[in-house]
């Protein structure tokens, strides 16, 4: 492992991450949610991608946005749950603004001889060299305004034109029409605090930017357009539509059930009431297409909640085991039910740039 602190072209946003440190290093931060809801999800993300790029026994990975390396730590997860047999050797370089970040990063893949981390900004810093996989998870380029989004895309693009190769990006944001916040979904761009971090410290509000579906691939396409790039392929998926982080803190939309807190005490074989975990009323502000969803997926969730409670069979289980069947079904329907428009915690674009020959 090598770190890098080479020093950016431009200096961090904000100190946002410091309470982050805490959060990263914490075990509780994989509650069965991460782990059982949306782990799955970003590993589909991740297969999608890694099926796009070409066969070989080698990949090289730009994990951009990159913080204590949780790329990384996928990729190699992706490996051990899905079994996969053939494991290329990876590559890996992380770039990121946050020093302290990185250097948890450092420390937690010291042992890894093939990452490095860069101290660099997504704006101004990308490589230009060849990578097969230009990855981002956890939301780093909500940071950017769209322009800058734009702007960003535009350099990976024009690197994958300028080394004539087939390289795949994973665009990571945060969706705009996340149940967790619906008062702000007449807004691209607000102020977003990360109140649920697990640390002592305090966590302030950084300007963020949502997606939905169309305008991510807006943005995508106008970048592919600015570079003279060639778009092979793209698809689009929703993590977290119901038990997004935010629906534990009521922070945004504080008229919501704590559908994370709930599913994870269900999932854990706690005694939960079902009626808590009823889907909330579709909300009038959605647009027509996300107000499609909403009802399809609320229907569906509270069929599984409805079955359960009719089920004498289901009844008389002791929670340990009852729970996480009723868990189990809603689950199903969440993973069942994610068309990648923006209407979960997080929107994630896989893009395939093919410019070979
Ligand atoms: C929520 S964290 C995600 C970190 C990591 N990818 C993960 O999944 O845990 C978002 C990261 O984006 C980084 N970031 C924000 N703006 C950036 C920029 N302009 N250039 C580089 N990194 C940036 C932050 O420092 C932070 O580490």
């Amino acid at each position: 492992m090598r770190n890098v602190m080479a020093t950016p072209s431009s200096s961090a946003p904000t100190d946002a991450y410091a309470p982050g440190l805490d959060h990263y290093a914490s075990r509780h931060r994989r509650d069965a949610v991460k782990t059982l809801w949306e782990e799955p999800v970003t590993f589909s993300i991740l297969q999608a991608a890694l099926s796009q790029v070409p066969k070989s026994t080698s990949l090289s990975v730009m994990d951009i946005g990159c913080g204590a390396g949780e790329g990384l730590h996928l990729l190699r997860a992706l490996h051990a749950t899905r079994a996969l047999t053939e494991l290329p050797r990876i590559t890996y370089r992380g770039l990121d603004l946050d020093e302290g970040l990185l250097r948890l990063a450092a420390r937690t893949h010291h042992e890894e001889d093939d990452a490095e981390f860069w101290h660099g900004d997504i704006r101004a810093d990308l490589p230009e060299d060849h990578f097969d996989l230009y990855l981002s998870c956890g939301v780093p380029y909500s940071h950017l305004t769209a322009e800058e989004l734009q702007a960003a895309l535009t350099q990976v693009f024009a690197a994958v034109r300028r080394n004539r190769t087939r390289s795949v990006l994973v665009v990571d944001v945060l969706g705009r029409y996340s149940l967790e916040w619906v008062s702000r979904w007449d807004r691209a761009r607000w102020p977003y605090r990360m109140s649920f971090f697990q640390s002592s410290q305090e966590a302030r509000d950084v300007p963020m930017t949502f997606w939905d579906a169309g305008g991510l691939r807006d943005c995508i396409r106008q970048a592919a357009r600015n570079a003279g790039g060639r778009i092979a392929r793209q698809q689009l998926f929703d993590r977290s539509i119901m038990v997004g982080r935010h629906t534990a803190t009521g922070q945004f939309n504080s008229r919501l059930a704590p559908y994370r807190t709930l599913v994870n005490l269900l999932e854990d074989g706690a005694a939960v009431a079902l009626d808590d975990l009823r889907a909330p009323a579709v909300p009038e502000q959605a647009p027509p297409v996300q107000r499609a969803f909403f009802s399809q997926l609320f229907t569906q969730w509270n069929d599984v909640l409805d079955a359960a409670g009719a089920s004498d069979r289901v009844r008389r289980l002791p929670a340990a085991v009852g729970g996480p069947m009723v868990a189990r079904g809603l689950r199903a329907v969440e993973h069942r039910l994610s068309p990648g428009l923006g209407v979960g915690h997080s929107l994630s674009a896989v893009v395939t740039i093919d410019e070979r020959a």
